[in-house]
């Protein structure tokens, strides 16, 4: 038996429970009592464990709950009862019922890839949409094949590469989301450990949905000097950095706001969540992030204090913020020349 937020949980052998994705689903709690779905659909639940969870503790009514294997089905009904919660089970292929059902808010948390089920869920959710990527590794540029496979865009591993999968994996979801003339919002995103989790809101309009495009585009990034811009997908690229070397160019991506403040401005900032939660709320807006380790490497310094460039940089006039990707990264709107004088400098008064 396992305890996890106000649910208790039996896991019956060969069904899926990861207890490290508990951080994850305390979060998504505290996202949901914002969120105030009508009917919720957990697509793979496996022990149900999220959607007891949402039923209890962020107070989901018309929770449904789906998995196509038999014994999970099994599990989540030893569950429900367990909890005293009632629900709809159903057994099924998710996209074959998310085809057929339609729900305010449909939840997408798989084991690997959430492609095959991007389209149904698409069609399915008419107010939000929250999805779970593990297979970070085709999102994120480390293997350009299965991002190409599974995502339908192209990108490499950079120093800023967690960023570049969210950005992929939001990029197909607007794809499949404007097809049913749905406008999506970013409300929230994250990258921990091995997965990456968003959560957004959708409007129906044929002209949102096409307008949206204007935050769709490409990266592009100079290998040799760090240098990188993004385009969206309206504009022709310059594919020639300063520095004289041809650009690498990533994409389609999501460029816009991987947030909405003034709904993470709203959650609750106890605990781990809450950090995280805060350190979101405090990032800037920016297409990418820069790795102080990757750039101290190249002009062959020893990093200073990461608060000092950040501090510098505002000093200077320039939009800075630390950022929910890694610890040893900033945003900054200034450029790769002006961040590395920056650098040199606050480098040279230590
Ligand atoms: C990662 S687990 C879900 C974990 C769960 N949401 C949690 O928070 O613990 C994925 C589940 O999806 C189910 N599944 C995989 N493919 C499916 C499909 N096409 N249709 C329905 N269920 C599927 C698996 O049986 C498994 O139980
Ligand atoms: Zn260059």
């Amino acid at each position: 038996m396992i305890h996890e937020g106000k649910a208790r949980i039996e896991v019956y052998s060969d069904v899926f429970y990861n207890p490290r994705m508990r951080f994850c689903r305390d979060a998504d709690m505290e996202i949901f009592r914002s969120m105030k779905s009508k009917s919720y659909l957990d697509a793979l639940a496996a022990t149900g464990v999220r959607g007891i969870r949402a039923t209890l503790e962020a107070d989901f009514a018309n929770v449904e709950f789906n998995d196509f294997s038999r014994k999970a089905c099994e599990n989540i009904e030893r569950n429900l009862r367990l909890n005293g919660v009632e629900a709809l089970i159903h057994n099924r292929d998710a996209a074959a019922l998310m085809r057929e059902r339609s729900y305010h808010h449909v939840d997408i948390d798989p084991f690997g890839s959430p492609s095959e089920f991007l389209d149904s869920a698409a069609k399915s959710a008419f107010r939000y949409l929250s999805i779970t990527a593990t297979d970070t590794s085709a999102l994120c540029g480390s293997s350009p094949l299965s991002g190409l496979r599974k995502y339908g865009a192209f990108a490499e591993k950079t120093e800023y590469y967690h960023e570049t999968g969210v950005r992929m994996l939001i990029g197909k979801i607007v794809r499949e989301v404007t097809k049913y003339d749905k406008c999506p919002e970013v409300l929230i995103s994250w990258a921990k450990e091995h997965y990456y989790r968003v959560h957004l809101k959708l409007r129906r309009t044929s002209r949102g949905a096409g307008k949206i495009y204007e935050k769709t585009g490409f990266i592009l990034h100079c290998r040799k000097c760090g240098w990188r811009e993004s385009v969206n997908i309206f504009e022709t690229p310059e594919m020639f950095c300063q520095c004289g070397e041809r650009s690498r160019m990533y994409g389609p991506l999501w460029l816009g706001e991987l947030h909405n403040p003034e709904f993470v401005s709203r959650l609750d900032r106890d605990g781990e969540t809450g950090k995280l939660f805060e350190r979101i709320e405090s990032e800037i807006h920016s297409v990418t992030h820069y790795e102080i380790h990757e750039i101290c490497r190249r002009l062959r310094m020893s990093p200073p204090p990461l608060s000092d460039v950040i501090e510098a940089l505002k000093e200077r006039g320039y939009p800075a913020s630390r950022t929910r990707f890694s610890g040893t990264s900033f945003k900054t709107d200034a450029d790769i020349r002006e961040i590395e004088q920056i650098i040199s400098e606050v480098h040279r008064q230590h």
